[in-house]
């Protein structure tokens, strides 16, 4: 077990949630309950909140994060935002490849690849999220899957690139539906992630990688999932949109 060779990272996805008046509010009561965190506190906020956002966590632990960016670095591409753009504004993180992207806005392991790329490219931090549909899952390919889009998102991105690359496992069956992943399915996954990371870079880089797990992680059952040998860290949905709840999170993070 090599915990101690990676950074926990509990990162909030608020998805389409919260204005910039909402968001202000919502940093400023997450600050106080995170400020001695002993692991990372990332929240990922819609774009037009980004602003509002910085302002509210500057001079605290806590990052901010998009939730998506393009590939290309400018051009005709209507209503969509570049990787320059946010890290000209001061923001770290990027989530790239979340399923709801995947499943509702057409992206595919190619375009999740093409915006990995971009977002380091850029200087951002990337939380690249995996995961299966359940009917994968019940046919047994679970694993097969979850290495395919691992190894397809990092092509190209090389080891000192990687540094800059949290990997999320969420199975989509288990995001937003109050379904978790047992705490062992989500370690098995997660370990399947690592070794793909090992086959790709090697394993001493592995190690260092963090893999979250997310999917309906909550204060109830955040304890069980982060107490396992693989799962650094959670991304976290509905509950990282109340504070109390999102910092019992980090709290059981930081143990
Ligand atoms: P929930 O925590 O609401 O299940 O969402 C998980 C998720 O999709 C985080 O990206």
């Amino acid at each position: 077990m090599n915990k101690q060779k990676r950074q926990a990272v509990i990162a909030g996805n608020w998805k389409m949630n919260k204005t910039p008046a909402e968001t202000t509010a919502l940093i400023n009561e997450i600050k106080p309950l995170v400020a001695n965190a002993d692991c990372g506190v990332v929240v990922c906020v819609p774009f037009v909140d980004l602003h509002a956002a910085l302002d509210a966590a500057k001079g605290s632990n806590v990052k901010v994060g998009a939730q998506n960016c393009h590939f290309e670095k400018s051009g005709a591409f209507t209503g969509e935002i570049s990787a320059d753009m946010l890290k000209e504004m001061g923001v770290e993180y990027v989530i790239i490849g979340h399923s709801e992207r995947r499943t509702y806005f057409g992206e595919t392991d190619v375009t999740v690849n093409k915006r990995t790329l971009a977002a380091l490219n850029s200087g951002l931090k990337v939380i690249l999220c995996v995961g299966e549909y359940l009917e994968q899952r019940e046919q047994g390919v679970t694993a097969e899957l979850v290495s395919m889009q691992t190894k397809i998102a990092l092509m190209g991105v090389t080891a000192e690139q990687l540094k800059n690359v949290i990997i999320a496992y969420e199975p989509v069956w288990a995001i937003g539906t109050g379904k978790t992943a047992t705490a062992e399915q989500a370690n098995e996954v997660n370990a399947v992630i690592r070794a793909t990371v090992a086959e790709l870079y090697g394993a001493d880089v592995a190690e260092t990688v963090t893999v979250q797990y997310g999917g309906s992680m909550k204060a109830s059952n955040a304890d069980e999932l982060l107490a396992q040998p693989d799962v650094d860290g959670g991304l976290i949905g509905g509950a990282s949109l109340v504070a109390e709840d999102f910092a019992a999170i980090v709290k059981a993070a930081s143990k």
